[in-house]
């Protein structure tokens, strides 16, 4: 037995502290370990498999049965087996990586979509990882039949000749401070793309990729719908390494397509190899500068990315207990360009009195449960009003103060602009800090309007 019990309460309590925020209760429960098993079930007869375990895990036991080498583990690799490097390799607390991938013999992979490739049943893949030379865990894709993956890590054991499925995870592992995921984990970030699989994909493998890589899979002729020409990140290395780095790291979870992102997330970073023509025309150009009209979001990507302590806040939610520096330093360098392309910001506005409109905003939240407080979170900023008035003075002109928005610089309602009032940023999709508001809604267009008109109607005292 790899995990202990107690092990596995530990990982339950961070990955609960991870999805508890104001308004997200309800993914808490989505992703304790006991549905670690959902969708886990490979048509396995769970009797072949002793001892049973207590996470539901019923497929393969060791690494050395999953078809990776071929004979034991860790040897020569099994054939058909090949080696690719995605470019941007996720970070995972500057661990190393090494990736392999089998596809079924005679089989193609789906480019149809050739931003959301589809994979033939039965594909594998493989991702060995190491700290400071000792391998610690290996993980595994599979393909068992549409829309049903087999999701697990194997943990190599001392005597590094095999390594073990993990089903439950493991914090710390093998004496280092790597955390071993569990499924649930897997699936935070894996089922943010349609068919699952992150890195062996069009972007990731395009130019020069190591190993199999895009033209080997052309040449191979194994995608059904090859490219038409090759894909290249536009702009220069700056912007290259920036949109690189954010489409591998944070474009799986930040895309319109991911359960929930209709109220969490509002920046996509999974760039579409339909627009690479110039920075200007990619998707995540498009979601930090064009669709907005104050750089909160590229500030925001900045300062969570640089945050670990705050669970609430960090980035990626997930996966890694330090900051990337040189990531950190790739986006930073392309941010600092995107927020000279904002207006600069005026100057706060002096003290005012936001009556037009304040009834109908008190209802509106009223109505909305809202009175008592937004935020039910300890750490949150509250917000308790009972009145129209105790409404208007509880945000007109007053810092955000959240745990999640301090930071953020942007006042609760920034009188005469609905657009640098939090307010109002908070209950649009994806706030660049903090939870949407009301927590796990959203309201009508028409009642944010009339926010929005409320703000916009204050007058200066
Ligand atoms: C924090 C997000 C995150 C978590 C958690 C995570 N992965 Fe991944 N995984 C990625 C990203 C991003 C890539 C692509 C980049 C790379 O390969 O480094 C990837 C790559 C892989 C690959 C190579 C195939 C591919 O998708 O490109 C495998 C296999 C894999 N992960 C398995 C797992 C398994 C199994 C788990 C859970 C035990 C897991 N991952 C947990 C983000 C994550
Ligand atoms: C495992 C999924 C996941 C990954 C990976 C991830 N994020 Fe997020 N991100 C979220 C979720 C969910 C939210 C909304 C909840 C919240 O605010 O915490 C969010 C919110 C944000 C926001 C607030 C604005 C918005 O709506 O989109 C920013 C900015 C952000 N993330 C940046 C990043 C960056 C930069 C990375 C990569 C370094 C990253 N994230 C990786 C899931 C993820």
């Amino acid at each position: 037995m790899i995990v202990s019990p107690a092990a596995n309460t530990r990982l339950a309590a961070v990955v609960v502290l991870l999805a508890v925020g104001c308004g997200d209760e309800a993914d808490a429960t989505d992703v304790k370990p006991s549905d670690a098993s959902t969708g886990m079930n490979g048509g396995r007869d769970a009797a072949d498999d002793p001892p049973p375990n207590p996470s539901g895990y019923d497929g393969p036991m060791f690494l050395s049965e999953t078809g990776l080498y071929g004979s034991g583990a860790g040897g020569a690799l099994a054939e058909g087996v090949e080696s690719y490097r995605p470019h941007a390799v996720q970070w995972k607390d500057g661990a190393d990586s090494q990736h392999w991938v089998w596809l079924p013999e005679g089989t193609k992979i789906d480019t149809a979509d050739m931003d959301r490739w589809v994979y033939p049943a039965g594909t594998k893949l493989w991702e060995e990882i190491s700290v400071g030379g000792q391998r610690i865990e290996t993980r595994m894709l599979e393909k068992l039949g549409d829309d049903d993956w087999l999701m697990i890590a194997f943990i190599w054991n001392a005597q590094d000749t095999d390594a073990e499925a993990a089903p439950l995870g493991q914090l710390d592992a093998s004496g280092t401070t790597h955390d071993v995921p569990y499924p649930g984990d897997c699936q935070q970030c894996h089922d943010g793309i349609a068919d699952r699989v992150l890195g062996f994909s069009a972007l990731q493998l395009s130019g020069d990729a190591e190993g199999l890589n895009l033209t080997k899979l052309i040449a191979d002729d194994l995608l059904t719908a090859p490219p038409a020409a090759p894909l290249e990140l536009p702009g220069d290395e700056t912007a290259q390494a920036a949109l690189g780095y954010l489409h591998g790291n944070c474009g799986h979870c930040h895309n319109p397509d991911r359960q929930g992102a209709d109220l969490q997330i509002s920046v996509y970073l999974w760039q579409e190899v339909a627009s690479l023509d110039t920075v200007e025309d990619t998707v995540g150009y498009r979601s930090l500068v064009t669709d907005r009209t104050i750089p909160a979001w590229v500030d925001a990507m900045v300062w969570r990315m640089d945050e670990r302590e705050n669970l609430g806040v960090m980035m990626p939610p997930l996966g890694s207990k330090r900051v990337d520096a040189n990531g950190l330093a790739a986006v930073k360098a392309w941010t600092d360009r995107l927020a000279t392309e904002f207006p600069p910001a005026p100057a706060p506005a002096g003290p005012a009195t936001c009556t037009t409109g304040l009834d109908e905003v008190f209802r509106i939240f009223d109505e909305q449960g809202c009175r008592t407080s937004f935020c039910h979170g300890a750490t949150q900023g509250e917000l308790g009003f009972m009145t129209a008035q105790a409404l208007h003075d509880v945000v007109v002109g007053v810092d955000a103060a959240g745990s999640a928005c301090a930071e953020s610089g942007l006042r609760r309602v920034e009188p005469g602009d609905p657009d640098r009032s939090l307010l109002m940023i908070k209950l649009g999709a994806g706030p660049p800090c903090g939870k949407i508001m009301p927590p796990g809604a959203k309201l009508s267009a028409d009642d944010i309007q009339v926010v929005a008109d409320w703000i916009t109607a204050c007058e200066p005292q």
